[in-house]
């Protein structure tokens, strides 16, 4: 999906054009992968665009950033007001948002203690990710790639590096007529999609891989279970075989960029009727109806952008 530029980027708390955001070829995050980012959605509500768990996002790119050993010189209260700044400067909502913190031009080798320390936020117009018929249900492979092993890239972390690993994954889907694939950890038991937590339903339980399994602690993955605790739905974090994933009554998942995508085929082994199960359709509408301003935001996952005018200016 090609971008579309908005007029400004957030660096280092500044509004720069968004065509003079440029890194050198030599910096450190060019060479060895040294980024930690975090992928946000900003929805036009009923009254007006807001930003989606804006906190827990930016406190994940802290923590991400932290055990990189990077120093962040913003607090996370600054980088969610640079979030909100430059939305309302660049009048692009709904949108995706994306802060990133990198290690540019300093020194060549391997160590990244001497090279500086980057933010950047971004924010463009961005549709559904897993395709525009993805409501109706995806066609996804187990991959045969393994999900990162613990103790080798941290996957609590959301760094760049992580993502070779995720497009491995993808690509392989992709070739193969899949929209996404879903890896197992070193174990061999359900670990996530290469950008989405996994979600599935057997005999009315919800279950989910713990973060144990190498999973991203995923925002909607939280917003899930607590959406699905709040409906009644019994909920367990649980290691799931692979197998569990064929004989699933319902199969969905979750993450910023698919939102909450229901899962219809695995392997070409049908996910329950291959239809849309009740589970995914009820914690789907409460999701939806709490991001779109319909329901009462009862959990305070919003965080409003002042504009003049409230309806949607996506580019
Ligand atoms: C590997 C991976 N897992 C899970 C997720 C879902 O996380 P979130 O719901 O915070 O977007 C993402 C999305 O960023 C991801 O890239």
């Amino acid at each position: 999906m090609a971008i579309n530029a908005s007029e400004r980027i957030w660096h280092n708390g500044k509004l720069i054009p968004w065509d003079d955001a440029k890194i050198h070829v030599m910096s450190h995050v060019v060479n060895y992968g040294s980024s930690v980012f975090e992928g946000v959605r900003c929805y036009s509500t009923r009254s007006g665009p807001a930003i989606f768990r804006a906190n827990e996002h930016t406190q994940r790119l802290l923590d991400s950033a932290k055990i990189y050993r990077m120093d962040v010189e913003f607090s996370r209260d600054e980088l969610v007001a640079g979030m909100v700044e430059l939305i309302k400067h660049n009048q692009v909502w709904p949108c995706y948002v994306r802060p990133i913190v990198l290690r540019g031009y300093g020194e060549v080798g391997v160590n990244p203690l001497n090279s500086p320390i980057d933010v950047y936020i971004c924010n463009y117009s961005w549709g559904k990710y897993l395709g525009s018929d993805a409501d109706q249900g995806v066609d996804v492979c187990v991959s045969s790639w393994t999900r990162i092993a613990p103790n080798t890239l941290p996957a609590i972390a959301k760094s760049g590096a992580n993502y070779m690993n995720s497009q491995l994954i993808k690509m392989e889907a992709i070739m193969n007529g899949y929209v996404e694939g879903i890896a197992l950890d070193v174990n061999g038991y359900v670990s996530e999609g290469s950008g989405e937590n996994v979600f599935l339903v057997r005999n009315g339980t919800i279950q989910t891989a713990p973060l144990g399994n190498s999973v991203l602690p995923g925002i909607t993955r939280d917003s899930v279970l607590r959406i699905a605790r709040e409906l009644g739905i019994p909920v367990v974090e649980q290691m799931i075989p692979r197998e569990m994933l064929y004989i699933a009554d319902e199969v969905f998942f979750t993450g910023t960029a698919a939102e909450i995508t229901p899962v219809r085929s695995i392997d070409k082994i049908s996910v329950g009727k291959g239809t849309t199960g009740a589970i995914t359709r009820a914690i789907q509408k409460e999701f939806y109806a709490i991001i779109t301003g319909e329901k009462e935001d009862r959990f305070g996952w919003l965080t409003p952008v002042p504009v003049k005018s409230k309806q949607p200016v996506s580019v």
